[in-house]
């Protein structure tokens, strides 16, 4: 499948309590996440009439609801590179938001056009991969106006590539990125692609340190705006 990341190395394939909370925030039936009402709370006002929006490594599409409900309606558009997550913003979010299944599109970050959204949403996603930079580099060049980003960043590049205890099992063998990236360095490539940058502190952590996995995270917001 063009554009899919290998199963057999994926673990949002491959967890299914997981797969199952996403289910039940597609449909808006879980507690909101701190970060996507934040996401919301954030980005929404900033975002003009008729403007896009891309939510980058969207999962199951929910970051949706979190601004539909504070009434922000860009014309939304979600990428993932995880086919069973795509189906599920298709099946469960699209139809209910109104929009055509298209709007989440099977596809990785890497592939991304330059200058193709007003506005990019990235949550929770780079922390993940081998390294920040080239997604990033993709990120901020799709952009036109603004991008928002939420991963680990601290003083200095932290790589982890450890098997997941919480996948399914069989699967446990399925190595996954947990790392953290030096926050001066992000901020300095955004600021070298023509984005002002504002820190903003996240809410869920007050900008201190989660355990994800049993490995430390620093969630960290940063909103860049394009300069004129
Ligand atoms: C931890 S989940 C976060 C999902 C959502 N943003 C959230 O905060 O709940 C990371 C997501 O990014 C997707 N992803 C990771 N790397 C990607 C890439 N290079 N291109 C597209 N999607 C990617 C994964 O498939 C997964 O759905």
């Amino acid at each position: 499948m063009p554009g899919a990341a290998n199963p057999d190395a994926n673990p949002w394939a491959n967890d299914r309590a997981t797969f199952d909370l996403y289910r039940r925030r597609a449909r808006d039936e879980a507690e909101e996440m701190t970060c996507a009402a934040q996401a919301a709370a954030v980005l929404g006002p900033l975002i003009g009439p008729g403007e896009s929006l891309l939510d980058a490594g969207c999962g199951g599409g929910s970051y949706l609801w979190s601004f539909r409900r504070r009434g922000f309606i860009p014309e939304w558009w979600g990428l993932d590179h995880t086919p069973e997550l795509v189906d599920l913003a298709r099946a469960e979010v699209a139809p209910r938001a109104g929009l055509a299944p298209e709007r989440f599109m099977l596809g990785a970050i890497e592939d991304l056009a330059e200058g193709s959204y007003d506005n990019v949403l990235c949550f929770n996603v780079l922390t993940n991969s081998p390294h920040y930079a080239a997604p990033l580099e993709r990120l901020l060049r799709a952009a036109r106006k603004r991008i928002l980003l939420r991963e680990s960043l601290g003083d200095e590049l932290v790589v982890r590539f450890t098997p997941d205890p919480y996948l399914d099992e069989g699967k446990r063998h399925i190595r996954v990125y947990h790392n953290t990236y030096p926050a001066d360095e992000v901020i300095g490539l955004m600021e070298a692609e023509g984005f002002a940058v504002t820190r903003i502190r996240d809410e869920r952590t007050g900008d201190g340190t989660e355990m994800v996995v049993d490995i430390p995270h620093q969630w960290r917001i940063l909103l860049g705006e394009r300069r004129s």
